[in-house]
């Protein structure tokens, strides 16, 4: 049986030229977003093999569906690519949509991790990618607060799961992605522009599958940005923050 891939996030972006990525490396995928007519046009491009499930990974009750749907398919791959931002102050900005975000940039993220690393580990092979930022290695990003502080949660919890299944003596690899700016329709959603040039999302998804079959728990494509990366964590916090704003405030002005 083929190798199977799961990757939310598979309509639009990062997730799309990752599944791309997976099954020019022999994966089986299965591809899910709630936009169906796109993830649709992506399995005719993949082939008939490929399985579509519309999900909404914002709910729980359609994280833990998405697990009994596959959990029999002989899954060795998770991507949790699903996920989005919001530019303002943080006085401003919606409520009711920064809870949307934590649900799925959050939430979604480590229930899928949890019921998915039980079984990887039982089997003791498979690898997940959680989907982080860059931003999520900033200590904060004002203008930006939620969506940052969501991605250090990503990035912090994977490094810690990753360490525990390392100490276990384990072949389960989980790895967080880092990347900076990448072209996609992510600032279209999260309503802002880069101010730096962004990398295309098929450089970065080469590099993310690179980075997770050769062993890396943190994955920063571009070297510029694994610079940054190294060059911040050197920085005092207030500095890095008032840093990040003057970045971050910038965007808004496109
Ligand atoms: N672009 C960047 O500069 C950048 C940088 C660092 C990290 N990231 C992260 O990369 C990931 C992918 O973003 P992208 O840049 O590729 O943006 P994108 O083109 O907007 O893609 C976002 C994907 O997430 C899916 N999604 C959003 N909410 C969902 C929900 N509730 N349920 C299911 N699927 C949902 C979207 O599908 P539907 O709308 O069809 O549901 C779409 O497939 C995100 O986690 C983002 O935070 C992006």
């Amino acid at each position: 049986m083929a190798r199977t891939a799961l990757i939310t996030g598979a309509s639009s972006g990062i997730g799309r030229e990752i599944a791309r990525e997976l099954y020019a490396r022999g994966f089986r995928c299965i591809l899910c977003a709630r936009r169906e007519d796109r993830l649709r046009e992506l399995a005719d491009e993949l082939g008939e093999n490929t399985r579509v499930i519309v999900c909404d990974v914002s709910k729980k009750e359609d994280c833990y569906r998405l697990y009994d749907e596959v959990k029999d398919e002989n899954v060795g791959v998770l991507i949790n690519g699903a996920g989005f931002g919001l530019f303002g102050k943080f006085c401003e900005t919606e409520l009711e949509r920064e809870l949307e975000m934590i649900d799925t940039n959050i939430t979604a993220v480590h229930i899928l991790t949890k019921l998915f690393v039980k079984d990887f580990a039982q089997k003791d092979r498979g690898y997940i990618m959680n989907i982080a930022s860059s931003a999520g290695l900033m200590s904060g990003g004002p203008y930006m607060s939620t969506y940052y502080a969501s991605k250090a949660y990503v990035a912090d919890l994977t490094s810690a799961v990753a360490r525990e299944l390392q100490e276990a003596g384990s072949r389960v690899h989980v790895c967080a992605l880092c990347p900076g700016p990448v072209d996609t329709e992510f600032n279209q959603v999260a309503g802002c522009s880069f101010g730096v040039k962004a990398i295309s999302a098929e450089q970065c998804a080469k590099d993310a599958i690179k980075g997770m079959f050769g062993g890396k728990t943190i994955i920063v494509p571009s070297a510029a940005l694994k610079l940054a990366a190294v060059g911040s964590r050197l920085m005092p916090r207030k500095l890095l923050v008032a840093m990040t704003g003057k970045v971050q405030s910038k965007k808004g002005e496109a």
